[in-house]
């Protein structure tokens, strides 16, 4: 036992040196951010507990609310929440900038949710806007977004692991005033990464290799439209490394009876509710949907931490998890001086 900790140990080390090369070809898809993103350390401003006391009745609790309203969702939906995270920390930090309907006042420039990776398989927000409008009712102008959104992905992962994963957030984050579609795909890595550019793009985030790979894990919930996949890792391509029995099933499925509908398929064949270890154990048997999935095995110590989440039933990734996903929510935070509290999610606040 002492030497199978020893070695976990030593692959966490390890890990911050796997190296962070970006490959050409992607390169040309995915440029360069045109803004050098400012990664802020975690939590630097962030406290667990921010909402207690800050609201003028002293009994409303900001953190129930929004459990409240994750809690009524499905597992779908609540799968959604842990993505809608993800998806708004690494576009302009974690800001809310994805809730936003219009770019600010400018209505000609299309926001982040209708960028390629959002749009339509982002989901979740009408949950936000309950939400939001309960806490607003109970607490006019001091709850942010970007803080609902980041208790919401909590209180989902969470419900999703049967309580399994369970930390505090820290919160007191601000809402951006700016959401440019334009700013996704430079930002959020598409299904087809490999593993240098994963790296590259979380790195350009402040997380790490080793963030990227537990952050991965997400992928034991929710959904995937078959566009997602299909092109790289479906016959006739031969890049694809994926189990032939599992690409067969996929392939049925993703036939569509109505030519042009884009089905969905489980990203997690074997338990697709639940937020587990169970996507390590899919990788190594190259049962999972993208590229970047399966380019997790392509490095050896990321395999090697592959394999220590899929045999370390599951509190070792959990913990990670856990750590992750509070690590992704300090991602160039906003303040006082540079954001404001929005009053419903879709808008910025009307200047006088
Ligand atoms: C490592 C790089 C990642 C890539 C390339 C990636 C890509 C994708 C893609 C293409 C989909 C399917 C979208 C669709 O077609 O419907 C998806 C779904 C999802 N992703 Fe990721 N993702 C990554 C990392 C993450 C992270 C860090 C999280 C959260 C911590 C996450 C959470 C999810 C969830 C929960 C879903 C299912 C959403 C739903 O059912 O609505 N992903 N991802």
């Amino acid at each position: 036992m002492a030497t199978s900790k020893l070695a976990v140990l030593a692959l966490f080390a390890l890990l911050g040196s796997v190296s962070c090369q970006a490959g050409g070809y992607y390169d040309y898809y995915y440029p360069t951010p045109q803004r050098p993103p400012t990664p802020s350390p975690a939590g630097t401003h962030l406290k667990v507990g921010y909402y207690r006391n800050k609201c003028a009745a002293a009994y409303v609790d900001v953190e129930a609310i929004v459990k409240k309203h994750v809690k009524a969702t499905d597992a779908g939906m609540q799968a959604g929440l842990v993505r809608l995270f993800f998806h708004d920390c690494f576009v302009r930090g974690c800001d809310g900038s994805i809730l936003l309907d219009t770019f600010s006042n400018d209505t000609s420039l299309t926001p982040e949710k209708f960028g390629v990776p959002n749009f339509p398989s982002l989901r979740g927000f009408e949950v936000i806007d309950a939400a939001k409008a309960e806490i607003e009712a109970a607490c006019p102008g001091k709850v942010s977004c970007a803080d609902i959104v980041a208790f919401a992905a909590r209180d989902a992962s969470y419900f999703l692991s049967a309580g399994g994963i369970s930390f505090a957030m820290p919160a007191g984050r601000y809402d951006g005033t700016v959401s440019l579609a334009s700013e996704t795909l430079p930002n959020l890595p598409p299904p087809f990464a490999g593993f240098d550019q994963l790296v590259k793009m979380f790195g350009d985030k402040g997380l790490d290799a080793s963030d990227m790979i537990t952050l991965s894990g997400a992928h034991s919930i929710g959904r995937s439209h078959c566009s997602s996949f299909t092109r790289d890792r479906l016959p006739p391509s031969n890049t694809s490394d994926m189990d032939p029995a599992f690409a067969a099933t996929l392939q049925a499925k993703c036939r569509s009876a109505n030519a042009g509908t884009d089905n969905t398929v489980m990203q997690d064949f074997k338990s697709p509710d639940v937020l587990d270890n169970q996507y390590y154990k899919n990788v190594l048997a190259h049962k999972v949907l993208f590229t970047s999935d399966a380019a997790l095995t392509t490095n050896f110590t990321s395999n090697n931490l592959v394999r220590a989440y899929a045999d370390f039933v599951p509190y070792l990734w959990q913990q990670k998890f856990e750590k992750a996903m509070v690590k992704m929510g300090g991602i160039q935070l906003k303040t006082a001086d540079n954001g404001e509290i929005r009053k419903t999610c879709r808008k910025v606040n009307n200047r006088t």
